[in-house]
């Protein structure tokens, strides 16, 4: 069995922010110059009062679906990617099956934070390899503007809302395409170093994200490139059989280290950063559903994808679209 990618999708809020707007708007010390250099970032989106995470979801999933030319009524599986839920209960997954009038049938959201998109890949695909579903939405929807500091200038000029999905669909007779592997990794013994302080069930804390960007950044370039190498490895691949890097959308700095590990050309790397910021979860199948979109990336194209997040986690996964 192998876990093809049918169809992908996106959405993201109508309104678009500047880097020099949003300091104006919230009265930071802060400059575009200062935002770009450091992490490529010119705006970021930002989700009206009424959007949740699911709405948004609801709106990528519909567009993936779409694209797969995939009946709504053939989905038997929903995974959510998300940290910042509609509530801690029902699922944002729950209320996705809903609103896009799926079938009941398993749904759940998962948490990993910016890695969540490969995770939530990762056990789509041991759900339809077990057997429990054959067609699955994976789905990644975050509205960071809802859990950003606003006076914290290190951190709120770096995050953006927006919602990304793809449809797996499980076929035994394509063997080449589909999604080739996966590797997921968390270590908990870093979790104060990116957090959100504060939730349903905390003894206190704001609710609110804290970074030590340093920190983050240093493990980032080395258990990135540590995870890719264990990818090819696993395929006995070589670097050079990628075709396009599709990169966790944090910061510039970070996609290009990794551009150049793999030997990739910039134009085989793809971007989104410089105006969705970072989505978490959303991230990835964003910048999915935009290059399979304007036709880069075609059909028997492999396709690497990796991300670091709270956790920490991290991990990457290989498809051959
Ligand atoms: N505008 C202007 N100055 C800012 C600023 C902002 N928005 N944010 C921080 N600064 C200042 C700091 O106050 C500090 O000033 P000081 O030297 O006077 O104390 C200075 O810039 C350097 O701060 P530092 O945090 O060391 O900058 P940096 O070069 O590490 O860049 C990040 C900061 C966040 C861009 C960078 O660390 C990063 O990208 N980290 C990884 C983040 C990430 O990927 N997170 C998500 C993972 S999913």
């Amino acid at each position: 069995m192998r876990a093809i990618i049918a169809g992908t999708g996106g959405y993201l809020p109508e309104r678009v922010l500047g880097n020099d707007q949003l300091a104006a708007e919230y009265g930071l010390d802060t400059s575009d110059e200062w935002i770009r250099g450091r992490t490529g970032i010119r705006q970021r989106h930002l989700a009206a009062r009424g959007e949740t995470a699911s709405s948004m979801g609801a709106a990528a999933a519909r567009q993936a679906l779409e694209q797969a030319g995939i009946a709504v009524d053939e989905v038997d599986a929903i995974i959510v990617a998300t940290t910042t839920p509609d509530s801690a209960f029902p699922s944002t997954a729950a209320r996705v099956q809903a609103a896009i009038g799926a079938r009941p049938g398993l749904a759940f959201d998962l948490s990993a934070a910016c890695t969540g998109f490969i995770y939530a890949l990762g056990m789509a695909e041991s759900l339809m390899r077990s057997g429990a579903a054959r067609c699955v939405l994976v789905i990644g929807t975050e509205i960071y503007s809802r859990i950003v500091d606003w006076t914290d200038r290190s951190t709120c000029v770096l995050f953006g809302d927006g919602a990304g999905a793809v449809v797996l669909r499980a076929s035994d007779e394509e063997q080449e395409r589909g999604l080739l592997s996966w590797h997921l990794h968390a270590d908990g013994r870093h979790a104060d170093i990116l957090q959100v302080e504060g939730g349903a069930g905390s003894t206190g804390g704001a609710g609110l994200l804290r970074m030590s960007g340093r920190e983050v950044f240093r493990h980032a370039v080395s258990k990135l490139a540590a995870v890719v190498d264990q990818a090819l490895q696993a395929n006995a691949l070589d670097r050079s059989a990628v075709n396009w890097l599709v990169p966790h959308q944090a910061n510039l700095r970070i996609i290009d280290a990794m551009g150049r590990k793999l030997g990739l050309p910039p134009e085989r790397v793809v971007v989104t950063v410089d105006r969705h910021a970072n989505t978490s979860a959303a991230s990835i199948p964003l910048a999915l559903a935009e290059a399979a979109r304007d036709g880069r990336i075609k059909q028997g194209d492999l396709v690497l994808m990796e991300a670091i997040g709270g956790g920490l986690t991290w991990g990457a996964a290989l498809a051959r679209f």
